[in-house]
């Protein structure tokens, strides 16, 4: 048995998607630049996509940009509006202690250039409150970015009140919704931001495929520096499959964010119920709500966070000690540490993601395994229970 529970990590590729992104390789080789058949057979599957991703996101098609993904999304809104406004003498940026690196390295790449950060903090709930921002926020502040939903812990930030928090003292703000889009509702216009980034590959689409949504009169200066590709906003020849694929997956995702979120969220309480009255010493990590509902992450004591992770890989379930970027090195967790846990329970936690394919009988064996999988690891180090 072989058990996926990673999916903030990434997600496997929808069959429906596989069949877009192979027909597109195959019969769309055009350059959605050119003008004759080809190209505007090809520029015609990124119109597709492009309204897909809308009708997902609530935005217009010509608002979105394609990127590489959520990395780039990232990267373009913090730095693109950075440039913009510097001239106005705007030169501070806001995050929070729990970003994705690619927002909190991104920040630090433009302190060590000038620009005044602030990353604020949270507290044990992982939830950002309006009034650390409010305390954050001056004259100068141009762009204030906070995710959507956490991927370590799955909480969701109040985007709609932080945003016009942002606002009224004349910041743009931005939100990272790599882990929220195609998950849970998302509609630019009532969370109120002016820019949002998502990826194909956290919702059964290709890696390598993402989407910078900009409100329409947003000033920002474009990253990538070349041709006129996406209304000049990002430079070079679109991938046109992979786009065609994030297309396919927004559209999936849509049709059924409802009935999967519900799901899901039934298959993790009886995951974390069953947990915490099988496993003595573990606790949940960070609010129960407001939470994606594919998302978990559970402390256990007397435990590392890496040997369960092995030891259940043993078993055949794969699960994470965190975001994917800072597995596999021994770092405990930035966001757990952001939350003020004490040091062993950054240590000893670990994140169980679902998604489409995981079934009860997923957590069934899961639940079934646990127990003598953690008395074991725990024997080894002699804390017994
Ligand atoms: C919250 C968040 N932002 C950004 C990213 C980066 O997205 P991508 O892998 O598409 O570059 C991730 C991926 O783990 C993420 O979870």
């Amino acid at each position: 048995m072989r058990i996926y529970f990673d999916h903030n990590a990434t997600t496997p590729v929808d069959p429906a998607v596989v069949e877009v992104v192979a027909r597109t390789l195959a019969d769309e080789f055009g350059n959605a630049s050119s003008v004759h058949h080809f190209g505007q057979r090809a520029k015609g599957v990124l119109d597709d996509a492009r309204s897909a991703v809308a009708n997902l996101i609530g935005g217009e098609p010509s608002e979105l940009v394609f990127t590489s993904g959520g990395t780039e999304s990232d990267n373009f809104a913090i730095r693109g509006v950075a440039e913009a406004l510097e001239p106005t003498g705007r030169r501070h940026l806001i995050a929070s202690t729990i970003e994705h690196e690619a927002v909190i390295v991104t920040l630090k790449a433009l302190a060590r250039r000038g620009w005044r950060t602030t990353l604020i903090p949270v507290g044990a709930s992982g939830i950002v409150e309006a009034s650390a921002l409010e305390a954050a926020l001056d004259d100068e502040t141009a762009l204030v970015s906070i995710m959507h939903a956490n991927n370590e812990i799955g909480t969701v930030q109040p985007i709609a009140e932080l945003a016009a928090l942002a606002h009224a003292r004349g910041a743009l703000f931005h939100t990272d919704a790599v882990q929220s889009a195609g998950k849970i509702a998302v509609d630019v216009r009532r969370l109120g931001v002016d820019l949002l980034s998502l990826s194909a590959h956290k919702f059964n689409g290709p890696k390598g495929a993402g989407a910078l949504w900009i409100k329409r009169g947003t000033r920002i200066t474009s990253i990538l520096t070349g041709g006129k590709h996406e209304r000049s906003r990002r430079a070079g020849t679109e991938n046109v499959p992979a786009i065609a694929g994030l297309g396919k997956a927004a559209q999936l995702a849509a049709s059924k964010i409802s009935t999967e979120g519900a799901r899901l969220s039934a298959l993790r309480t009886r995951l974390e119920q069953g947990v915490l009255a099988r496993v003595p010493g573990t606790a949940i990590n960070g609010a129960p709500e407001p939470r994606v509902p594919n998302t978990t992450n559970i402390s256990f004591e007397a435990i590392e966070a890496e040997s369960l992770l092995i030891a259940l890989d043993l078993e055949g379930v794969a699960v994470s000690t965190g975001s994917a970027c800072s597995s596999g090195t021994l770092e405990p967790s930035h966001v757990l540490r952001a939350m003020g846990l004490p040091t062993h329970r950054t240590q000893n936690s670990i994140r169980i993601s679902l998604g489409s394919g995981n079934t009860d009988a997923h957590v069934d064996y899961f639940l079934e395994k646990l127990p003598a999988v953690v008395q074991k690891l725990r024997s080894l180090t002699g804390a017994r229970r």
